[in-house]
């Protein structure tokens, strides 16, 4: 088991966990993290759509569903809510009005209940997707301009500010970051604009040629998925005084470029090969920063990566083939 920074003071209190859209790419390794820590009685994963395969409690849960959600958290005396839910970047393009009715309303009715409920904690994961070409580029201060010009990146935007507003208004104690683009082996990204930083991985791993939908020099910040667990973990389980970010904390770990992250694989595949294709996700990535300054993260909460390209790259190869052994025997 890794150790978490804070979590044996958690730990010691009687939790009970809900965490929504927990069948994603994030929430199905946060779920299985969650339930490591704090024992699967007592952490309940919800989505709108069944699980592959049931290991612990859960329920079928429409965000949008606010009686439902106010019910479950009622019922269960929910402490503390991971807030996943939401329509990523590319694929909330395809019908904005839906894209903000789950990520804007879900958000409020998370929000609603928790502080009707006297819900302990809310963690919302908030996105590089609020930035824009009027945000700095480079090292993108905490705060800044933000201006976002995808559905997303607006609810996300608002998301944040509604955060700080029931923070400072009820008390509610949410805590958010900006996530980067997570990469990750186990289960696959859900129509987001860095989605790319996964698919290509499984193209070398299964000795295939990979058409990226982004330009070669597109740089855009990224975080390999055990830095974003544990980045959630060790916010949640910080004291109350030290998270002075009540909006939502720039994160960083890495950044690269398609170039860059190609040139990582053929250290293991000298053979694999790529070609550009870019379609309408680069006008999305060409809006977004390419680094983030996360000192005040590093300051508040302690705040530090693990992961380079280079290890992320040995690691995701490495979990990709065991799993690609693991389906031929
Ligand atoms: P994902 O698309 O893989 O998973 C989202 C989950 O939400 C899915 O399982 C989906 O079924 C569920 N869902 C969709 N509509 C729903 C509804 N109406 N009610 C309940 N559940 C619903 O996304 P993810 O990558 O796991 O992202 C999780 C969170 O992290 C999101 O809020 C996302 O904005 C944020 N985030 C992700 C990334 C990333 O790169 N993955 C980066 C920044 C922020
Ligand atoms: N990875 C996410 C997306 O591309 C960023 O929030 O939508």
């Amino acid at each position: 088991m890794l150790s978490y920074r804070n979590l044996e003071v958690l730990t010691m209190k009687k939790e009970f966990i809900l965490i929504t859209g927990a069948n994603g790419q994030i929430g199905s390794e946060l779920t299985a993290a969650l339930r490591e820590y704090y024992g699967s009685e007592v952490v309940l994963a919800t989505d709108i759509r069944p699980p592959a395969e049931e290991n612990g409690l859960f329920e079928i849960l429409d965000i949008r569903d606010q009686q439902r959600l106010a019910e479950i958290i009622r019922d269960f005396k929910v402490t503390q809510v991971y807030h996943l839910a939401a329509i990523l970047s590319a694929k909330g393009e395809t019908n904005p009005r839906w894209t903000w009715q789950v990520n804007m309303e879900g958000l409020f009715n998370v929000l609603e209940s928790a502080r009707q409920h006297q819900v302990e904690k809310v963690f919302y994961p908030s996105s590089i997707a609020v930035f824009s070409d009027k945000t700095p580029r480079n090292n993108t201060p905490q705060h800044t301009i933000l201006h976002p010009t995808t559905v997303y990146g607006i609810s996300k935007a608002a998301g944040e500010d509604w955060c700080n507003y029931y923070f400072l208004k009820y008390g509610v104690d949410v805590r958010s970051v900006r996530f980067p683009g997570i990469v990750s082996y186990l289960h696959p990204p859900g129509g987001g604009t860095t989605d790319y930083a996964v698919e290509i991985y499984h193209a070398a791993v299964e000795e295939k040629p990979y058409y990226c939908f982004l330009r070669e020099d597109t740089r855009l910040p990224m975080l390999y998925m055990p830095d974003a667990i544990r980045a959630t973990v060790e916010l949640m389980a910080a004291p109350r005084e030290q998270i002075r970010v009540r909006t939502s904390y720039n994160l960083a770990g890495m950044s690269f470029t398609p170039a860059e992250i190609y040139d990582a694989i053929r250290v293991h595949y000298p053979a694999f090969q790529i070609s550009y294709q870019p379609d309408f996700r680069q006008q999305i990535a060409d809006s977004w920063t390419s680094s983030i300054d996360d000192s005040m993260a590093r300051k508040d909460w302690e705040w530090e990566p693990e992961f380079n390209l280079e290890q992320m790259t040995a690691d995701m190869i490495s979990n990709l083939n065991k799993l690609k052994t693991l389906q031929y025997v």
